[in-house]
């Protein structure tokens, strides 16, 4: 066949995506494959040996980047596509988890078709994406292009008070790859939209055009506690009310700025978190994007001066400290329009479009040219177990990166 014939069988990409999804699910259906826990390790297994059945040789790096390998016709620099399998706590099936089956469906599309590209194909399945454990998010993505050192990312503690270089060691995946083990012609991933664009719009696919800046940081707030009965207001050094103004603040902060600036506080804990204690200590975390660098700095600087007449106002002492931060990413505009024109070559509806979310494809960014092509999400609904995408679409995202990647690799 022809390679502008070519498809990718959207059953067997369906058939990953839906066994990949039972590894760590939960009760209420959710996918819980935390960065390097048992589930991620056993969802990583199960990719490793999908990546080998399709022909590819698989390499770990020191990170626990997962590598599946496709030889060209000539020895070049590869072309490079996959994603994450990790999730949050309550995931979906897609996040993630497209990108890295996508890639492998495209592999195992050409090695049955008999095709063979003259640069080689990559697929990559990167470490604590989702930041959700181990601070900063795409960080086995940002440690492949040199952006954390490497002892820095294993000295990372997870919520759960572990240490990131003993977690990947324990669950086996400290591999010894060289850092970067390779240096694509280009990078190209697939991803759910995530938000509620292309549904709202009805247009298949999305041409991602650039990323959002990211602020993370973690608020500590240390009050007094003390009893909710006998404690005058006035009196009060209350943890509680200060995390709860906190929250408040950044609702009104979002509307004065406007735009596409969110605000987010994530997680909170609050001690000791009892009825008839007034809080004396609150931990929460604050996410903050923006597309504009100077208006995410704007953003940052206002949460620091409300967060100083905070502690002044309530009596509480307040310490901030910095989890992630990366500024606003703009991908390859040739990439994206090869994206555009192979979509409307196939038949899919597609416009160009930002990323709200965080990609691995952003820090593969500083090291050759990259893009992202993106499906429409049901109602704009992720992080959440109801992320859903409908099957054509799922094969259509499939179909647009093999072409994508055939004509990059050609
Ligand atoms: C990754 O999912 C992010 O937080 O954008
Ligand atoms: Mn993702
Ligand atoms: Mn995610």
């Amino acid at each position: 066949m022809k390679a502008e014939h070519l498809r990718t069988v959207a059953d067997r990409l369906l058939a990953n995506l839906a066994e990949l999804a039972t590894v760590g699910v939960t009760d209420d259906g959710a996918c819980c494959r935390l960065a390097l826990s048992d589930d991620d390790r056993a969802g990583r297994d199960l990719v490793c040996r999908w990546m080998r059945e399709a022909g590819m040789d698989v390499r770990i790096d020191a990170i626990g980047n997962i590598f599946g390998f496709r030889a060209g016709v000539e020895d070049t620099a590869p072309v490079m596509t996959g994603s994450h399998i990790d999730t949050v706590r309550t995931g979906g099936r897609y996040d993630g988890c497209l990108g890295v089956l996508a890639g492998i469906e495209v592999v195992r599309t050409l090695q049955d078709a008999g095709v063979r590209t003259r640069r080689p194909l990559v697929v990559g399945v990167f470490t604590n994406e989702e930041g959700a454990r181990f601070a900063p998010d795409m960080l086995g993505s940002l440690v492949y292009v040199g952006g954390l050192a490497l002892d820095d990312a294993y000295a990372r503690i997870g919520i759960d008070g572990l240490r990131l270089g003993d977690e990947l060691a324990r669950i086996g995946y400290r591999g010894d790859a060289p850092l970067p083990l390779y240096r694509p012609h280009a990078h190209v991933e697939l991803h759910i939209e995530q938000g509620p664009v292309l549904d709202a719009e009805g247009i298949t696919i999305g041409a991602v055009e650039n990323v959002q800046g990211i602020s993370w940081q973690e608020v500590s707030i240390a009050g007094q506690a003390n009893h909710a009965g006998t404690t005058p207001m006035r009196l009060r050094h209350d943890a509680g009310y200060a995390a709860a103004a906190i929250g408040v603040f950044l609702r009104t902060l979002a509307r004065e700025l406007g735009g596409n600036q969110v605000c987010t506080v994530g997680a909170l804990t609050q001690h000791p978190n009892l009825v008839n204690v007034i809080p004396g200590r609150v931990t929460l975390t604050v996410d903050l994007r923006n597309t504009e660098e100077a208006v995410l700095q704007q953003a940052e600087r206002r949460l620091a001066a409300f967060l100083a007449e905070l502690a002044e106002a309530e009596g509480v002492a307040i310490e901030t400290r910095r989890l992630a931060r990366f500024e606003p990413v703009v991908f390859d505009a040739g990439i994206a329009t090869r994206i555009s024109r192979v979509a409307a070559r196939l038949g899919h509806s597609c416009r160009a479009m930002t990323s709200g979310a965080g990609h691995d494809a952003q820090m593969m960014a500083r090291i050759c040219k990259a893009a992202m092509v993106f499906v429409p999400s049901v109602a704009g609904i992720s992080h959440n177990p109801a992320e859903h995408t409908a099957p054509e679409h799922l094969a259509a995202g499939a179909d647009v990166l093999l072409h994508t990647l055939l004509e990059l690799a050609a």
